[in-house]
């Protein structure tokens, strides 16, 4: 069974323009965002309060967020690795900030600089804090499928990971393909084994396209019952930490497969589509939806 609605988690902002090695302007970025928050998105990543010499990119998420026209209907979230980031995203009024772990050690090793078990017991704090001040805390899990440093990952790794996340009071986990591996039937393997642990409402599909297997991995998800997706204007993106990994499927994509398939999202797909067009422009690239290329007027 199809969900009837579908949430989407624009994540552009930030796990698009994290790993951009040119300078992006402040204004570009502020655009961006107030271009996405016109559309109908209920969501968007909007930064990352992180170190600035591991992720410069996202050193001005401050400014990005005091700058933008924020609308009253949309949650204007960023990654919060340790209690120092969260006290930068209260400070930058975020409304909902996310913690990221991995379901492998090597990618926790290199992305965060720690294991995942010590990346739990800094999360801690950064949950209780935010839970205090009445912020939610959403999670990734990366390499659900399989890791860059340490090959395939274990199903019951990720599900084991996820449930740590869930019982701290994370209400949502995202699990993340961050190389975009996966092919629909392994993806529907790994999240019935997290579904054991965490109810499928409180999961959400994050897939990059590196192998083109997206749109298929999350109608695969779709068809578990997860009705929450992660997706990125433009295609733009990928991980700094993750070699080859190319953009996450793309929002435009995203919507097209759900508007045929009847779901619900309340998204204007033109409105993404000049959004996408716009950041593309700003980086001087083509627009990496299909969906966007096949609309060019
Ligand atoms: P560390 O080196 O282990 O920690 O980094 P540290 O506490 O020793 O701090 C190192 C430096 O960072 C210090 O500065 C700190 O002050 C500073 P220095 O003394 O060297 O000048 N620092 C900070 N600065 C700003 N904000 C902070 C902060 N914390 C420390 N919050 C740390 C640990 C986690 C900070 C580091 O490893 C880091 O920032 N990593 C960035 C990871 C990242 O952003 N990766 C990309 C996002 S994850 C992703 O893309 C996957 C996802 O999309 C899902 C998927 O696709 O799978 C979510
Ligand atoms: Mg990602």
């Amino acid at each position: 069974m199809l969900p009837d609605h579908v949430n989407i988690v624009e994540v552009g902002p930030r796990d698009g323009l994290q790993n951009e090695t040119s300078e992006i302007r402040l204004k570009h970025k502020v655009e961006l965002i107030d271009r996405l928050s016109a559309s109908g998105l209920r969501h968007i990543e909007a930064g990352s309060f992180v170190s600035a010499k591991w992720v410069p990119q996202m050193a001005d998420s401050a400014e990005v967020l005091a700058k933008i026209k924020r609308h009253p209907d949309v949650i204007y979230s960023a990654l919060t690795p340790n209690t120092r980031g969260l006290e930068a995203a209260l400070a930058a009024k975020t409304d909902c900030v996310a913690v990221f772990a991995a379901a492998s050690e090597g990618f926790s090793q290199k992305n965060i600089n720690c294991s995942i078990e010590q990346s739990i017991d800094r999360f801690i704090p950064v949950i209780e804090q935010a839970h205090a001040s009445n912020i939610p805390v959403r999670a990734y899990v990366s390499c659900v499928i399989a890791c860059p440093y340490d090959g395939p990952t274990d199903a019951q790794q990720v599900a084991d990971v996820a449930d740590r996340l869930r019982e701290l009071g994370c209400y949502e986990i995202s699990l993340g393909d961050t190389i975009g591996v996966g092919t629909p039937e392994n993806i529907k393997t790994m999240i019935s084994a997290v579904a054991q642990h965490v109810p499928v409402e409180q999961l959400a599909i994050h897939c990059h396209d590196t192998y083109g297997q997206a749109i298929a991995n999350i109608y695969a998800a779709l068809q578990c019952g997860v009705s929450t997706v992660d997706s990125s204007v433009a295609g733009l993106g990928g991980c700094p930490y993750a070699q080859g990994a190319s953009g996450n499927v793309a929002t435009e994509d995203v919507l097209y497969l759900l508007q045929g398939l009847g779901i619900e999202t309340g998204i204007d797909l033109g409105e993404i589509i000049e959004a996408g067009n716009f950041i593309s422009g700003r980086l001087d690239r083509p627009n990496q939806s299909k969906v966007a290329l096949a609309l060019k007027t």
